[in-house]
């Protein structure tokens, strides 16, 4: 196997929890993935990145660790996990776990032997926590904000104040903190040991903070971007030396890599990706781009430019576990604000058809890209949020954190149906942890396989051309389409894609062999947000 096999790869997210559940509980588990292993195969992916899976209280859906070295006993066992990573390499399929180094839960031993430790005990130094300010202590150290809403800090019983840059179980770890270094490169050696072939780092952009930064400097909206320059606590300089030392545990070891979930500013990202640092890193701004021409190829270009600035390719993906599902935003009208998720769902707003439709072509001009993509479990069935879910059971920490204020990200989490019928369509024995919506049978597994023009199979076409079509380069042609409307590309070994943004239909060269469209009935005439593959 090639050293670079991470370079042109499809990787295929597996949310734990929503995947397959396998012992009828409610809750994905590993055995569920090892049963689904052969989809996956066919589906055409190389790899699996399995949303984390360790001993967890699942306060924040398992990126609350209790304990690095052991699974969560909802979804199995360790030898469960070390099965199904057997199972996946013999069919082919790299697997990558999700590493949480920014925080642990406060369930970790660590954070258990800190609080019940007297304050300037050395275990509380593992964690940021701090005296408070004001006249006795009761006003947080600094400003910062957490992610999913409120003030980053919480008192503890004695007085002390811990940070939590997301929910308030899920403690902030010090970096500079010489023993969680080391405890890290143990963690990543244990995984590696076992057989991962990499690792999604979560909050990559996170671990360094300055804790003296004074709150003058920064408040509002700069202090909740993490694209400000010059930020307390996001994309500081001095990360860079904690990625060193975990890219060179993983050069102990033959062909392993590790993609950074880093939300960081363009021309920031070239520096998480250096030769010594992260193989890959999300190129978020992708993600984000409108359903507008111009948008796409410039963050497309622009990805491509910054990657290839440090000789690497961009990596994709248009969907995952925190953002709402492609096939919704792409339905909404330009320009709406999903992020902070609509209280009430798009109703009146969402054109779900046309979200589909642009689905389709979408998985298109991510595909044939240089460079890794990423897809998130779902996807191929076409499924949409599930903006509908009763507020009494969000689970997401974001809608209490908020205020309210935020739906969250359940909406994308909703457990997958695998056939048209059955207590969870297929899922489980019983229902699943979050209820699916009626319409979840007839977008199954079951009800599109072996289905001409399902999304399920125009996935399958899309990945398998892929394979055969789309070489591993980083080279790519952009040429003037035949009207202005129309994104065109070519890539070395003859593959051209367009995409039609605007709203007249263009015709394709009389010569040109067509490989794939993402209309099903495409008849050489490329509609409004169609694409095409051809040579
Ligand atoms: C990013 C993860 O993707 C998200 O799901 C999680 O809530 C935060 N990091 C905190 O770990």
């Amino acid at each position: 196997m090639s050293s670079s096999w991470w370079r042109n790869a499809v990787i295929y997210q597996v949310y734990v929890r929503s995947f397959a559940d396998s012992n009828g509980d409610g809750t994905g588990d590993i055995n569920g993935i090892r049963s689904k292993l052969p989809y996956l195969a066919e589906l055409g992916v190389t790899g699996l990145w399995v949303n984390p899976w360790y001993a967890s209280p699942l306060r924040d859906g398992g990126y609350d660790v209790a304990d690095y070295r052991d699974i969560e006993p909802s979804y199995g066992t360790l030898d469960d996990a070390k099965a199904m990573i057997a199972e996946a390499h013999d069919l082919g399929l790299r697997v990558l776990v999700d590493l949480v180094p920014n925080h642990t839960s406060s369930d970790h031993a660590w954070f258990q032997e800190a609080i019940n430790a007297p304050v300037g005990d050395p275990s509380r130094s593992r964690y940021l926590i701090r005296d408070g300010r004001g006249p006795d202590g009761n006003e947080p150290p600094t400003n910062w904000k957490s992610i999913f809403g409120g003030s980053a800090w919480d008192q503890l019983d004695d007085g002390q104040w811990y940070l939590h840059l997301f929910d308030t179980t899920q403690p902030d770890l010090d970096w500079t903190n010489t023993e969680v270094q080391e405890e890290f490169k143990d963690i990543f050696r244990f995984w590696l040991e076992i057989g991962a072939d990499g690792f999604r780092v979560d909050v990559a952009h996170g671990l360094a903070k300055d804790m003296d930064f004074p709150d003058e400097e920064i408040s509002g909206e700069l202090l909740q971007n993490a694209k400000t320059p010059n930020h307390p606590y996001w994309d500081r300089d001095d990360v860079h030396q904690y990625i060193r030392q975990w890219r060179a545990v993983l050069e102990e070891y033959d062909d392993r890599m590790m993609v950074a979930e880093a939300w960081v500013a363009p021309d920031r990202q070239p520096l998480y990706i250096r030769p010594d640092e992260y193989h890959q890193s999300f190129a978020f701004d992708f993600l984000e781009s409108n359903w507008d021409k111009e948008e796409l190829r410039g963050n497309i270009e622009a990805a491509i430019d910054s990657a290839g600035s440090v000789d690497n390719v961009p990596t994709w993906t248009l969907s995952n576990h925190d953002v709402v599902r492609h096939a919704t935003r792409y339905g909404l009208p330009l320009g709406t604000n999903w992020r902070t998720w609509l209280l009430d769902g798009p109703h009146d707003i969402l054109d779900a058809d046309l979200g589909n439709r642009r689905a389709r072509a979408a998985i298109m001009f991510m595909l044939a890209l240089p460079g890794c993509v990423y897809l998130y479990q779902g996807e191929e069935l076409g499924l949409p949020e599930v903006y509908d879910l009763p507020l009494e059971i969000l689970d997401d920490p974001v809608w209490v954190m908020s205020g309210n204020t935020a739906k969250g990200r359940d909406g994308c989490r909703v457990p997958i149906p695998w056939s048209t019928s059955g207590p969870s369509f297929g899922f489980g024995e019983r229902e699943g942890w979050l209820p699916q919506p009626d319409f979840f049978g007839a977008l199954s597994a079951e009800a599109q396989a072996g289905v001409g023009g399902s999304m399920l199979e125009h996935y399958r076409s899309a990945l398998a051309l892929r394979s055969t079509h789309i070489p591993d380069s980083g080279d790519i042609d952009w040429a003037d389409g035949p009207t202005s409307d129309t994104l065109t590309f070519s890539r070395p070994g003859g593959l051209t894609c367009w995409i039609n943004f605007g709203s007249d239909d263009v015709e394709l060269p009389e010569d040109a062999e067509i490989l794939l469209a993402s209309e099903p009935s495409f008849n050489r005439v490329l509609g409004t947000d169609g694409a095409v593959w051809f040579r």
